[in-house]
Parts: structure tokens; C-alpha cells; sequence
């Protein structure tokens, strides 16, 4: 891999919390590709992962984002950190009057507590100034559909975690942002699948975005010249919520 001539990121250190799929793997691909030094976790997909890793030349660890003590030791291992991103997150849709609790449970501690943990414990990792990077989502604002009430909360959240970060770490330098992106093709969200008919009906730009479209905004909110950019949301959703 060519690392382009004066690449902000080369010899940066970042820290991608799942990273082995969708717009995790692409973001760990990026900065990979701009000459950082990539770690990043994953929870199941162990051949991905690896995978992954092996074109990059950066670092997979297997560490479950719902279990604190086992993220927070990943990112201790991460050493000094310039980024950290916290793309982790769980969908799982349904009507709540009959929602397995448990998998709430679940999807509120990987989308939320492992956001707020992780990132508090990155900015323990971060000496010259920082950044703090959450993979929200459009649905933090608006809800067009029922049945993704606990994913719609769940991502509002990490509105908050991000505008009291940014007051908590700004002193240091530290921004703390929420990329929100709308339907975008990966796993998660196939640009295929049952309801993407649906989805652009919705959009302005009719179709899924990519994952390396998310990167790319994640790429910028790193990056030197945006060093005055934080507490804010980041929609890139083709108009979705527009
Ligand atoms: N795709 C969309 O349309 C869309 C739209 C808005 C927001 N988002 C958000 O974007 C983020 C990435 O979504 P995606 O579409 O790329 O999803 P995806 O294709 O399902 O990939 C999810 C990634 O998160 C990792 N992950 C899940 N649970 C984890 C856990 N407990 N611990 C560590 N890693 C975990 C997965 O790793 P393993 O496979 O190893 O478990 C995988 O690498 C999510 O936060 C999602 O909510 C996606």
C-alpha cells in the first residue's frame, strides 16, 4: 500500500472499536491506506477480522464491545491513541410490546455503554489533543418507521455522549463527534434487501450510500483542518431525514 505524500495520518495512531465489517472495516481500511497505525476490535467475525488485518497490515483483537473490563483493556493495549472510533453497533428491530428484553439489554450495552466506556477511556490514551469519533446514526434524529425504537434511542444517546465530551476534553484539544450515516450498504443494511425499495423512496439521493462514503467523512473529522469541529452530529444519509 502507497501511502500518499503528506498524509496527515502517517504514523498515527487509531483505535477502530468493530472493525472487522461494513463501515468499521472501511474506515479501518482508510486510514490504513493514509499510513496510520490501525487496531481494532471485533466481537464474532474472527475470519473477517483476520482477514482484514492481513491487507491492511493493521491489528485485530477480539473483545466483545457489551463486556467493560474486556474493551477497556483493549484500549489500554492500544497505547497512545491520535483517533478513536467507535463504530460498534447492534439494529435489532420489532415491536417492543414484544422485543426480547435482553436483546435491548444487548443492544443498548454495545451501542451505548461501550460508546461512553471506550471513549472515556481513549481520551485516557490521548497526550497531544485527540479525537473521538462515534458512528451514530440518522435515526438519533428522525424515526420514519416504527419498530427501531430502542436503535433510534440508542443512537440519540450518543448525541449527548458527544456535546458532554467535547465540553469535558475540549481543554485538551480533544473534539468528540457523531458521524450519523443513513442507509448504507453493508451487512447491517443490504442495498438489496427487503426494505431498501423503501428506504430510497425516502432519500433525496435514491439509493444506499457506501461505506467508504462514511470513511471518507470520518477521514475529514480527523484530520488537521477540522480541528475546530466537535459536540456535533454529522449526517450523511442521501437526504433521508431531510
Ligand atoms: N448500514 C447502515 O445503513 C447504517 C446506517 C446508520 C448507522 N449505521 C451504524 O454504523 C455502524 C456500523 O454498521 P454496519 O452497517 O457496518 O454494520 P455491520 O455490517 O453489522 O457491522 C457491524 C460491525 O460492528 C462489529 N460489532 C458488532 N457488535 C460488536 C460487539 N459487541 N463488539 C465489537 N464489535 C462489534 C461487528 O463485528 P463482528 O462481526 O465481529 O461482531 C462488525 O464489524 C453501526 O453503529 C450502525 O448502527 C449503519
Amino acid at each position: 500500500m502507497t501511502v500518499p505524500d503528506g498524509s496527515p495520518f502517517r504514523g498515527k495512531s487509531v483505535m477502530v472499536v468493530g472493525g472487522s465489517r461494513g463501515i468499521g472495516a472501511a474506515i479501518v481500511t482508510s486510514f490504513a491506506a493514509a499510513g496510520a497505525t490501525v487496531r481494532f476490535t471485533y466481537a464474532g467475525s474472527r475470519g473477517a477480522a483476520e482477514a482484514l488485518a492481513a491487507s491492511t497490515g493493521s491489528v485485530a483483537v477480539q473483545a466483545d464491545a457489551a463486556d467493560r473490563d474486556r474493551l477497556l483493556a483493549s484500549v489500554r493495549e492500544a497505547g497512545e491513541l491520535d483517533v478513536f472510533v467507535y463504530n460498534a453497533g447492534l439494529l435489532g428491530g420489532g415491536d417492543p410490546l414484544t422485543l426480547d428484553p435482553d436483546a435491548v439489554d444487548r443492544l443498548i450495552d454495545v451501542n451505548v455503554r461501550g460508546a461512553y466506556h471506550g471513549s472515556v477511556e481513549a481520551a485516557r490514551q490521548m497526550i497531544n489533543g485527540g479525537r473521538i469519533i462515534a458512528i451514530g446514526s440518522v435515526h438519533g434524529d428522525t424515526m420514519p418507521f416504527a419498530g427501531i425504537t430502542a436503535y433510534g434511542m440508542s443512537k440519540s444517546a450518543l448525541q449527548g455522549l458527544a456535546r458532554g465530551l467535547a465540553r469535558d476534553f475540549g481543554p485538551r484539544g480533544i473534539t468528540v463527534n457523531v458521524v450519523q450515516p443513513g442507509p448504507t450498504d453493508t451487512d447491517m443494511n443490504p442495498a438489496d434487501g427487503p426494505l431498501a425499495q423503501q428506504m430510497h423512496d425516502e432519500m433525496a439521493i435514491h439509493r444506499h450510500g457506501t461505506a467508504e462514503e462514511v470513511a471518507s467523512l470520518v477521514l475529514y473529522l480527523a484530520s488537521p483542518p477540522a480541528r475546530g469541529i466537535t459536540g456535533a452530529m454529522h449526517t450523511i444519509d442521501g437526504g433521508f431525514g431531510a
